[in-house]
C-alpha cells in the first residue's frame, strides 16, 4: 500500500506530490510550493502564512456576495440536515430546486420558460448544445448542428465547452475543437479594428464576416451561435458599441438558436442582473453558474426560452425521455445555497452596489492607469474590469508572449495583497458585488505599487 504522508508532510508537500490542478502546468506545481488558502472573509482571503489579500476576482469570477456569509452556510446546513441528496431523474424533485427554478425564471428576461440544472458553467454550456441538436432533430433539421462561437470566448473545459472556447492553448494538446465547432472574430475593437473604423462601423464588419462564415458552411448547418455579454478569460473584452445589435439580426434571419453565456456575467456583474439586459439580448438559451451560488456549493443552471420549450416537449412523442441530466442535477443542498445567496444579492441591493461602485471602478481604473506607458487598454463595465499590458503604447505592440509579463505583474500583485488574473497581456477584476469605494481606492493603489515594480524591471516602455 502506498504510504500516506499527510501527518508528517505539510499540505502543500503533500499537493504538489498528487494533486494534478487544472489550467496549472504539471510540472511547475510538481516542482514549487503550491499556494495555501485557508479563510475568507467579506473581500478577503488569507493564506497559511497569515498573509491578507483583497480578492478582486472573487475567486473565480463567483463569490459575488463575498466570503463568510453564514446566511448560506447555515441554509446549506438545514438542507443537507433535512434532505442531503435526493435526484430529479423521472419526475423527482425536491422543493428548494423546485423554488430556485420558480425564482430564476422570475428574475430572468420574460421569454425564459424553463430551468435545467447542473453543477458547472462546463456542464450547462454542453447542456445546451445537446439541447440545440435535439431541437434541431425535432424540427427535422439534422444538418443544423454546427455551433459558431468566438476567437478567446470561454465556455469551458468539458469536450463541448472546450471546442466553443476560442483558446488555441485550450485545443491543441487534446485534439480540439470537434467537429461542427466554429470560430468567428473577437469583438476587440481596440486591438483588432483597421484604424479609421468607428466602434459602429467595426460592429459592422465583424457581422458581414459572421454573415460569410453562415453562407460559406451553409445556414442549413448552423445550429447555434455562444457568446458572453463580456468576453470574460479572453481579458475582460466587452463589445464595441452596436455589436450585439447587428449580429443577432442574421442570427434570426438564418433560424440559429443565440445561446448567452451569462457564467461570469450573470447575477449582478455588471451592474443589471443579467449581461444580457445591458445589451439589450433575448437568449434562445441562457448559461448561468459561479454567481448563482456564490461558488459556495457549485451548480449551475440553463434557462430555456419558451420557444425552445415548445419544441423539446414536442420531442417527448418522438423521443420518449428527454435522456440527459447528471446525478446532481437540482441537488438540494445546492439549491438551499443559492436561494439564500439570491436573498443576499436582492436583500443588499448588490446589483445596484455593482453598478454604483463598478461606476467608481471604471473610473477609478481609467483616470489612474489608462496614460500609464505600460497600459494599452483600460476597459470594463460594472464590476467587471481589464488592463491591458502592452511594450510600445503607440503601436500597440504587445510584449513578447514568452516574457509573460501579465503573470509576472500578478505575482507582484500578490505581494502587496491584491488579486487581480493574469489572461493573456491582460489583468482582469471582478471583485465581491459587496465591494466599497473605499475598497476601490485600496484596489488601485495597491495595482499602482506592482504596476511600479513591474516597469522598474521591464524598463519602461516605447512610445
Ligand atoms: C463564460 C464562462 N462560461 C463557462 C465557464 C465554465 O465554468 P466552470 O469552470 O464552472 O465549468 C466559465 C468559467 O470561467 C466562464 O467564464
Amino acid at each position: 500500500m502506498a504510504e500516506t504522508s499527510t501527518e508528517t508532510a505539510t499540505v502543500q508537500e503533500v499537493d504538489r506530490k498528487v494533486h494534478l490542478h487544472p489550467f496549472t502546468s504539471a510540472a511547475e506545481h510538481a516542482d514549487g510550493v503550491p499556494r495555501l488558502m485557508v479563510e475568507g472573509s467579506g473581500i478577503h482571503v488569507r493564506d497559511n502564512g497569515g498573509k491578507q489579500y483583497l480578492d478582486a476576482m472573487a475567486g473565480l469570477w463567483c463569490v459575488n456576495v463575498g466570503y463568510g456569509r453564514d446566511e448560506i452556510v447555515d441554509a446549506v446546513s438545514d438542507q443537507a440536515r433535512r434532505l442531503p441528496y435526493y435526484h430529479t431523474f423521472l419526475s423527482m424533485t425536491n422543493e428548494p430546486a423546485a423554488r430556485l427554478a420558480e425564482r430564476l425564471i422570475s428574475l430572468a428576461p420574460g421569454h425564459m420558460s424553463k430551468v435545467f440544472f447542473g453543477s458547472s458553467g462546463s456542464d450547462t454550456n454542453d447542456t445546451q448544445v445537446k439541447i440545440v441538436w435535439y431541437y434541431h432533430n425535432v424540427l427535422g433539421k439534422p444538418e443544423k448542428k454546427k455551433i459558431i462561437a468566438r476567437q478567446r470566448g470561454y465556455h469551458g473545459s468539458t469536450l463541448a465547452g472546450a471546442s466553443m472556447s476560442g483558446m488555441p492553448h485550450m485545443h491543441d494538446p487534446f485534439d480540439l475543437p470537434l467537429d461542427r465547432f466554429i470560430h468567428v472574430d473577437a469583438p476587440h475593437y481596440w486591438r483588432h479594428a483597421p484604424k479609421g473604423l468607428t466602434e459602429l462601423e467595426y460592429s459592422a464588419s465583424l457581422a458581414t464576416n459572421l454573415e460569410e462564415c453562415i453562407l460559406r458552411h451553409g445556414p442549413e448547418t448552423i445550429g447555434a451561435f455562444i457568446a458572453e455579454p463580456v468576453q470574460g478569460a479572453a481579458g475582460v473584452i466587452p463589445p464595441p458599441e452596436g455589436y450585439f445589435q447587428a449580429i443577432v439580426p442574421i442570427l434570426r434571419k438564418y433560424e440559429i438558436l443565440f445561446i448567452v453565456d451569462e457564467v461570469i456575467c450573470g447575477f449582478g456583474r455588471l451592474g443589471e442582473w443579467w449581461g444580457s439586459q445591458v445589451y439589450g439580448l433575448e437568449p434562445d438559451l441562457m448559461s448561468t453558474a459561479k454567481g448563482l451560488t456564490s461558488g459556495y456549493v457549485p451548480m449551475s443552471a440553463c434557462l430555456i426560452s419558451d420557444r425552445v420549450w415548445k419544441v423539446l416537449r414536442q420531442g417527448s412523442s418522438q423521443y420518449g425521455a428527454f435522456a440527459h441530466g447528471y446525478t446532481y442535477s437540482g441537488h438540494p443542498v445546492a439549491a438551499a445555497a443559492a436561494l439564500a445567496n439570491l436573498d443576499i444579492i436582492e436583500g443588499e441591493g448588490l446589483v445596484e452596489n455593482a453598478a454604483k461602485v463598478g461606476a467608481y471602478l471604471q473610473k477609478s481604473l481609467r483616470e489612474a492607469f489608462v496614460d500609464h506607458p505600460l497600459v494599452g487598454e483600460v476597459r470594463g463595465v460594472g464590476l467587471i474590469a481589464g488592463i491591458e499590458l502592452v511594450r510600445d503604447k503607440e503601436s500597440k505592440e504587445p510584449f513578447d508572449p514568452s516574457l509573460a509579463v501579465a503573470r509576472r505583474l500578478h505575482e507582484l500583485l500578490m505581494g502587496e495583497g491584491l488579486i487581480c488574473r493574469a489572461m493573456f497581456e491582460s489583468l482582469g477584476f471582478s471583485p465581491p458585488l459587496i465591494l466599497s469605494n473605499e475598497n476601490v481606492d485600496s484596489i488601485v493603489e495597491m495595482f499602482s505599487k506592482g504596476l511600479k515594480k513591474l516597469t522598474a524591471e521591464v524598463g519602461g516602455a516605447r512610445g
